[in-house]
This record gives structure tokens, C-alpha cells and sequence, in this order.
């Protein structure tokens, strides 16, 4: 039987063209001049001054609050429902993440539960574009500034999303992107942070190569500078040859948004009136970038089932995200019941931009038939 994937990169000769010209340049390693150039693209895509590559978005995170001055003893106010590099990165800095519950609508960090959970301890504020929609920056940003806290938006599914007029990247102090290949754009892994702050991007690039400034800054001088280590880096780089593969994914971002929000409008119209089945919502004044397309299964159907029966038909589906205050690793006592009920009633069904318009419609024509019978 043939598979409807559930993502799918689009990549293709002119990211091999590019790789070849790394090949030939000589600098595969990282934090070189092929990642100087996207940087400088990226930033300008992410309406920031400044961008800094990564290996993941998880190091990106891992950097934001190390360089934002995150240290043992502080709590992190985190978005419960999301991956769970988001609290891990946390953990990571030493400091405690506590989770803020979601909004019902779209699955966002709900601002009046991130307001309830800053105590003296806190430092921070971690919200999530949840499959890439931004969440509400302007009173999560009121609350920051209220409490005198950093906001980081976790970027990681959000290229070429925007906020009344604003892109993702630029919505909070300092934003994180993944790269991964599930994501919008992608060079398989990767990722990167965008900020204004260029104190903050400096402490970041440092820490990301060793706690050392990358060679490249070291590039050309008739000098022998050899710099002292005096903070504990970490190698967090992306690579030459990711960035030669970014800077094409990023010429190709508004062909495959458009591809993408072609398939969300098909879905929208193929399932909106499917009893037992919610589809996503994309409030006014946001622009989604519909990296995952999270359906919620109404309890009495059972998301479990809806996803084995589509998978027995050739329709590949998962779970949408994580509700982080229920992994044990955490051990929170937290409750986040709106977080906690869309992790169990959570549907990605086929999103990439390469989905035919016959693929779309068997995916809608099988969710149909399993829901039905089920009902
Ligand atoms: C919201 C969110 N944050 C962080 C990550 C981690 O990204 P990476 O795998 O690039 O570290 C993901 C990955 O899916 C994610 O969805």
C-alpha cells in the first residue's frame, strides 16, 4: 500500500549545487564564511539585527538563556505544551523550568497562567510557536517587561510566520529556530537564534565555539592572536556545508509557505465539518506557517485509535507535542489540565509542501471513513 508521509524535506539540485561550492571553498567546518552569509540573510528574513547558527534549536535555546544570564537557583517560566528540548534547555543552564498551561484555541502558552507562575525566583519567560504559530507576544512581552524578566520565543517550527505584521524571529528579546527535517526549511539538523540584543548574540557566538571567538573573526590578520579560554563553551555549530543547504531552503520559503497554507486550506475545507474532529485556527493578525497541521480528536472517538486506523490505510500520523509538566524527568507537581488534555486528544496528520491535491483529498476521504467508523 502507498504512504501518505507525514513530512517530507524539498530539497534538490540547487542545495547540491551549493554544497558542491562549500566542497570546493574548502570550509566544511563550522562558523565559517557560508554561515556568515546566511546568518546575515537570516537575520534579515527574521526582521532582527543580528542571527547566530546552530547544531540544533535545542543549543540555540541552551545559549539564549546562558547568554540572557540565566544561572542555577533561577526558575524559567516555560509553555507546557511543546518538544521537550524547550524545558530541557533549561535544565541545561542549571535553573528549574516551571510549565505554564496552553490555550485551548491555539495552543499557545496562556499569558495570565505565565503571570500566576513568576515567583522571586524567576528570570525568565519561554513561550512556543506551537507548530509554528506565534503565541500572544504582545501581553507576553507586557508581562516581561512588568516583571523585569527576558522573554525568549521558541521559534523552532515557526520560519516565515508572523505576528501583526512582524515576523517570527522578532517577537520576543531573543528567538530560537530548528533546522530539523521535519521543519519548514531545513539542512536535516540545525538551527539558529535572532536577536537585536548584540551583546547577546556575541555572548552566544562565543559560548557556541568552546567559550572561544570563531576563527573566522580571526581571519586575515598578519598578527598571531591567540585568544584565552575563560568561560566553558560548548561546540554548538552548524556546519559550512548545513548553511550552504539554509541559504537555498531560504530562497525556497515563500514558495513552500505557499505550498503549506495551499494544504491547510484544502484540509480546512475537506474536514471542517467532520463530527468528533477540531481544526486548527489561525487568529487574525497571524500568519501560520503550518509546519505540522494539529487536528484535536474529540475524547469519545479516542486519538489513539483514529491514528492506528489511518495508519492501517497508509496514512502516516502522530501525536502532536509533548505536555511537559507529565514527563517524569521534570518532576512537577504543576498542573496544566488544558495542556495535559490536547497532548492526549492531539493529531499531526500529512503536512510538507510536496502533498498533491490527490494525497490531500485521500488523507481527508480515510480520516473521514475511520471517524465515521468509530462514531
Ligand atoms: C517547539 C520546539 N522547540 C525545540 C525543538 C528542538 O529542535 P532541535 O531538534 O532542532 O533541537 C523542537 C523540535 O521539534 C520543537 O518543536
Amino acid at each position: 500500500m502507498s504512504q501518505v508521509v507525514l513530512g517530507q524535506p524539498t530539497v534538490g539540485e540547487a542545495e547540491l549545487a551549493a554544497i558542491a561550492e562549500v566542497f570546493q571553498s574548502g570550509w566544511l567546518a563550522g562558523a565559517g564564511p557560508t554561515c556568515r552569509r546566511f546568518e546575515e540573510r537570516f537575520a534579515a528574513a527574521a526582521g532582527t539585527a543580528h542571527a547566530l547558527t546552530t547544531s540544533s534549536c535545542g543549543a540555540a535555546l541552551h545559549l539564549a538563556l546562558l547568554a540572557a544570564g540565566v544561572r542555577p537557583g533561577d526558575e524559567v517560566v516555560v509553555a507546557d505544551f511543546t518538544f521537550p528540548a524547550t524545558g530541557h534547555a533549561v535544565l541545561w543552564a542549571g535553573a528549574t523550568p516551571v510549565f505554564a498551561d496552553a490555550l485551548p484555541d491555539t495552543f499557545t502558552v496562556d499569558p495570565a497562567a505565565v503571570e500566576a507562575a513568576i515567583t522571586a525566583r524567576t528570570t525568565g519567560i519561554i513561550a512556543v510557536d506551537v507548530a509554528g504559530l506565534p503565541a500572544d507576544y504582545d501581553e507576553l512581552r507586557a508581562i516581561a517587561g512588568k516583571h523585569g524578566l527576558f522573554l525568549i520565543e521558541d521559534a523552532a517550527c515557526a520560519a516565515g510566520a508572523s505576528y501583526r505584521g512582524r515576523p517570527a524571529g522578532s517577537l520576543a528579546d531573543v528567538a530560537a529556530f530548528s533546522f530539523h527535517g521535519r521543519k519548514g526549511i531545513t539542512s536535516g539538523e540545525g538551527g539558529a537564534i535572532t536577536s537585536d540584543d548584540a551583546d547577546l548574540v556575541a555572548a552566544a557566538r562565543k559560548l557556541h565555539n568552546y567559550g572561544i571567538e570563531p576563527a573566522i573573526s580571526r581571519e586575515g590578520t598578519h598578527e598571531l592572536p591567540v585568544p584565552s579560554v575563560d568561560e566553558l563553551g560548548y561546540n554548538y555549530r552548524l556546519s559550512d556545508v548545513q548553511a550552504a543547504i539554509m541559504n537555498v531552503q531560504l530562497d525556497r520559503l515563500p514558495q513552500l509557505l505557499a505550498a503549506r497554507r495551499h494544504v491547510a486550506t484544502r484540509y480546512g475545507e475537506l474536514l471542517k465539518d467532520l463530527d468528533g474532529v477540531c481544526i486548527p485556527v489561525e487568529p487574525d493578525g497571524r500568519e501560520h506557517p503550518w509546519q505540522s497541521y494539529l487536528l484535536m480528536i474529540d475524547a469519545s472517538l479516542g486519538r489513539d485509535k483514529v491514528a492506528l486506523g489511518l495508519r492501517e490505510r497508509g496514512v502516516q500520523c502522530t501525536f502532536g507535542t509533548y505536555a511537559s509538566h507529565l514527563q517524569p524527568l521534570y518532576g512537577t507537581t504543576t498542573d496544566c489540565p488544558i495542556s495535559r488534555d490536547i497532548f492526549r486528544r492531539s493529531l499531526a496528520i500529512p503536512m510538507h509542501a510536496n502533498l498533491t491535491g490527490a494525497e490531500i483529498e485521500r488523507v481527508a476521504e480515510t480520516l473521514t471513513d475511520v471517524v465515521t467508523s468509530l462514531s
